[in-house]
């Protein structure tokens, strides 16, 4: 007996494919992105840096299926979220992605246990197990002890860690963030930093973050440098190991 593993390293969770995206028209017209290629391997941490302006946040906003692109694909584990309606798009989004903002956007009339559930009980979850959930995922991060405070009463550190509960709680295929630790000091971004790391090496979670500094950049596995809505070049840090999707067991000849 032989034991084959097959390995399909540019398997991607996500891949945006010669993804181009103009806004407005005429003298007003705006080409954010063209002709973006990338992809994210599951349990892969990839940096998007690039000047402001470059086109970074639309190439999130695309990859999370917020907006369609003018053309290209964008591929959700294989699935063209183009060819998607509307209401199909935001289901997987509901379900599938995770998105994390710069601003946290919190609700702050709800707990901390309460933003985090939220999610959840849109998607239909009865309140009990929503609310169990939402506290296993906030002590992942550190902050089973503020369940019940209200947004307005944790720090800014603290408020994205809840942000970073309520967009695991779903249990995402990708992590999407956009500068989560531009509104932060340097030590709770520091924490922010350590959080997501952790996420990729004991949980596996794929993760795509936006990020002006460098120091952030640099806990990724891979970065790339996006320069006039175009990848400019690519960086890596560490080698991801392959995670093998199959084994499969065959007979010797
Ligand atoms: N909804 C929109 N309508 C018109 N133009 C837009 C829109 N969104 C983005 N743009 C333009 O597309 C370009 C890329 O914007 P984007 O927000 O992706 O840049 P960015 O790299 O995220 O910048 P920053 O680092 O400042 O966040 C910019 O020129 C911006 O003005
Ligand atoms: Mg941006």
């Amino acid at each position: 007996m032989v034991m084959f593993i097959l390995r399909e390293p540019e398997m991607y969770v996500l891949e945006a494919r010669d993804v181009r995206k103009a806004f407005g028209e005429g003298e007003a017209l705006v080409e954010a992105l063209r002709g973006v290629d990338c992809g994210v391997r599951k349990g892969e941490m990839l940096a998007i840096m690039g000047r402001s302006g470059s086109g970074k946040s639309t190439l999130l906003t695309l990859l999370g299926g917020v907006d369609v692109p003018t053309s290209g694909q964008v591929l959700l584990e294989g699935t063209d979220l183009a060819t998607l309606s509307d209401d199909e798009r935001t289901l997987i989004r509901r379900r599938r992605i995770g998105f994390v903002f710069q601003s946290f956007n919190l609700l702050p009339i709800l707990t901390a246990e309460e933003n985090v559930a939220l999610p959840l009980e849109l998607d239909g979850r009865a309140a009990r197990p929503a609310r169990d959930k939402a506290a296993e995922m906030l002590e992942l991060v550190g902050l089973e002890k503020r369940r019940s405070h209200l947004p307005g009463k944790l720090s800014g550190g603290e408020q994205q860690r809840v942000a970073i509960a309520r967009a695991l709680a779903i249990e995402p295929a990708i992590l999407l963030a956009d500068e989560p630790t531009g509104n932060l000091d340097s030590a709770s971004g520091k924490r922010i930093t350590t959080i997501l790391r952790e996420l990729v090496d004991k949980h596996e979670q794929t993760i795509v973050l936006v990020t002006h500094d460098p120091q952030v950049a640099a806990i990724a596995d891979r970065v790339v440098y996006v320069a006039d809505g175009k990848i400019e070049r690519e960086e890596i840090n560490r080698v991801t190991p392959v995670r093998p999707r199959r084994v499969v067991s065959e007979k010797s000849a």
